[in-house]
């Protein structure tokens, strides 16, 4: 017999940035993060996981190409809901699986990204968080979706928030055991539900410098990192000035800022406002629809995708779940 089961998680787009952990094994933040929980349409994973007898060890699959399920990262997440396998039954196809059968059974894991992976698209989190979902449903495991944000995010950080829909909060806690480091609820995907997100894809290839590497690096050498994590009042100016350092921007990227900053100061009022992940590319929040078809327009006479320049496509993302 095989039993299986799919699941569907979309990425986040943080606005407060988590950048910098306490504890790289356990993966706990320095400090709080929000995020924005996308449509799944554009930007997510899709994850097919299967068990069966026949099954001789763990296997996984990323995009079609077989990948190595040997880092402490997937480990720990697989040993994480293991542990909290229960009892399963299914009586017409004459399946019975114990709670201590799982701990012998094997898992084939099968796991699509419909976005560029490892772009500074936040594939990690889409795909981390899908992981642990999908592998919970297919074990009957009972824990609550904050006890399962803080299993994904041991695989990776951000995936924590990619649990729920709307807008999130990763608590980063206190306790050394990180069962405090959960994501939150702040308000679901219905709470201004006409935000538009728009990702100016300047390059779609694989990221030079990693998240996890760019954040040891700045905990390691950056004075400012250590003021960021102390005081939230300065968050958001001291996000332009870390990230815009960080984020291994192009010109094209510092173009699309200008864009932006010359159409809110034209229009009186802030129409758009854009953030950045580990990479050049731009992600660009628009208050309501309109704005955003106005803004798309805008980007696509300045800055049209096209083969010899850098920029790669735009990639339309509904806030919602
Ligand atoms: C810039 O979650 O990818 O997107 O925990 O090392 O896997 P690891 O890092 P990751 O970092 C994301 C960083 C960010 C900001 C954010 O999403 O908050």
């Amino acid at each position: 017999w095989i039993l299986m089961t799919t699941a569907q998680t979309p990425t986040n787009i943080a606005v407060i940035k988590y950048w910098g952990k306490r504890d790289e094994n356990l993966i706990l933040p320095i400090n709080d993060s929000i995020s924005v929980t996308l449509d799944p349409e554009h930007l997510c994973t899709t994850t097919t996981v299967a068990v069966s007898p026949s099954f001789d060890r763990d296997r996984m699959w990323l995009n079609k190409k077989e990948i190595s399920l040997s880092s402490d990262r997937y480990q720990r997440c697989l040993r994480e809901i293991r542990s909290r396998a229960n009892d399963f039954e299914d009586e017409k196809k004459g399946i019975k699986i114990t709670k201590k059968d799982w701990e012998n059974l094997h898992v084939h894991i099968d796991s699509y990204n419909n976005f560029p992976t490892a772009a500074g698209l936040a594939s990690s989190a889409a795909g981390f968080a899908c992981f642990v979902f999908s592998l919970a449903r297919l074990m009957n495991v009972k824990e609550d979706l904050g006890k399962l944000s803080a299993i994904a995010r041991q695989g990776s950080g951000s995936a924590c928030r990619s649990l729920y829909g709307g807008f999130v909060k990763w608590n980063m806690g206190k306790n050394d055991d990180g069962s405090d480091s959960v994501a939150v609820q702040l308000a679901d995907e219905k709470h201004w539900d006409d935000l538009v997100i728009i990702i100016a894809v300047v390059s779609s290839r694989q990221k030079e410098t990693s998240s996890t590497t760019g954040m040891r690096e700045t905990v390691e050498t950056s004075k400012l990192i250590q003021h960021r994590a102390k005081d939230n009042r300065r968050l958001v100016s001291e996000l332009h000035l870390i990230f815009l350092i960080l984020i291994l921007a192009r010109v094209q990227s510092f173009r699309i800022i200008g864009c932006v900053e010359k159409w809110n100061s034209a229009e009186g009022s802030p129409q758009a406002a854009y953030t950045f992940d580990a990479g050049p590319n731009a992600v660009l929040i628009a208050r309501n629809r309109k704005v955003a078809a106005l803004l798309l327009q805008r980007l696509l006479f300045h800055f049209p995708p096209h083969p010899d320049t850098d920029l790669d496509s735009y990639v339309i993302g509904d806030k919602s779940i």
